[in-house]
């Protein structure tokens, strides 16, 4: 479930060729309060947490991530911030020493998906039902009373192919099924293949995902979706 260990040594390449603006993202976390203890659930490599810790008032910062190889593309990358801290756990069985104040995925374990006027659907790297049940259960003990919850918004999955910034060939190929779909990632160079990776991903339509984040105590905040990157929901 949700392992990245195959796209590790590549994912930043891809990832900074214009598939995430990390900037904008970090603006868009920030836009309605300063936090100061923030934790991001599916870290990867560390791009946003790097960004993150150069802004104002965040003074203490976790990422957690399932896949070990990612994390220690994050180790490396954030070794000269003392403010932040990187763990490797399933989100299923999480174990934190504190509560935070902002708790965030971006494309991690859990996001939207919105196409054109449609609602937007949950997308969970868990394919599991029961395990995201757990997943949710264990984030809320580690979010504060009035706390937020931001979970980043994608557009739509589509096959294509395309040639990134150190020249080689990403594409992906998207195959639906009964409970979401399956992602196909691969990279090749020269026409060698180098990476392939397979995630199976859960779909939640907008109703069942609402009723589902209440139920472990995260209220959605209903605001425009326009120009934003994130869906807000409180700790109640
Ligand atoms: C697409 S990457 C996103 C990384 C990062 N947020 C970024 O924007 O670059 C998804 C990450 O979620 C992690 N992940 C998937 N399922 C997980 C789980 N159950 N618990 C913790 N991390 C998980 C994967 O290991 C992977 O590093």
């Amino acid at each position: 479930m949700g392992d990245y260990t195959n796209m590790s040594a590549y994912y930043d390449a891809i990832m900074t060729s214009g598939y995430y603006d990390y900037k904008s993202i970090v603006d868009n976390l920030l836009e309605h309060e300063p936090y100061q203890h923030v934790l991001e659930i599916g870290c990867g490599t560390g791009l946003i947490l790097e960004e993150l810790a150069k802004r104002k008032h965040v003074t203490s910062i976790m990422g957690v991530d399932l896949t070990q190889s990612m994390l220690s593309i994050a180790q490396e990358r954030l070794s000269g911030l003392p403010n932040v801290r990187l763990s490797n756990q399933d989100v299923t069985q999480l174990t934190l020493d504190k509560q935070y104040d902002l708790v965030f995925s971006y494309g991690g374990v859990w996001y939207f998906v919105i196409d054109g006027d449609n609602e937007p659907f949950l997308v969970s790297h868990i394919p599991d039902a029961d395990a995201n049940e757990k997943g949710f259960e264990h984030l809320s003990k580690y979010v504060n009373h009035g706390g937020t919850l931001l979970l980043g918004i994608q557009g739509p999955h589509f096959d294509y192919e395309k040639v990134i910034s150190n020249g080689m060939t990403y594409s992906q190929k998207i195959d639906h099924c009964e409970d979401g779909f399956i992602k196909h990632y691969y990279l090749a160079d020269k026409g060698n293949n180098l990476m392939a990776q397979t995630v199976h991903y859960r779909t939640y339509d907008f109703a069942s995902s609402q009723k589902l984040l209440k139920s472990h105590g995260f209220e959605y905040q209903k605001e425009s979706h326009k120009g934003k990157l994130f869906l807000r929901f409180k700790k109640i």
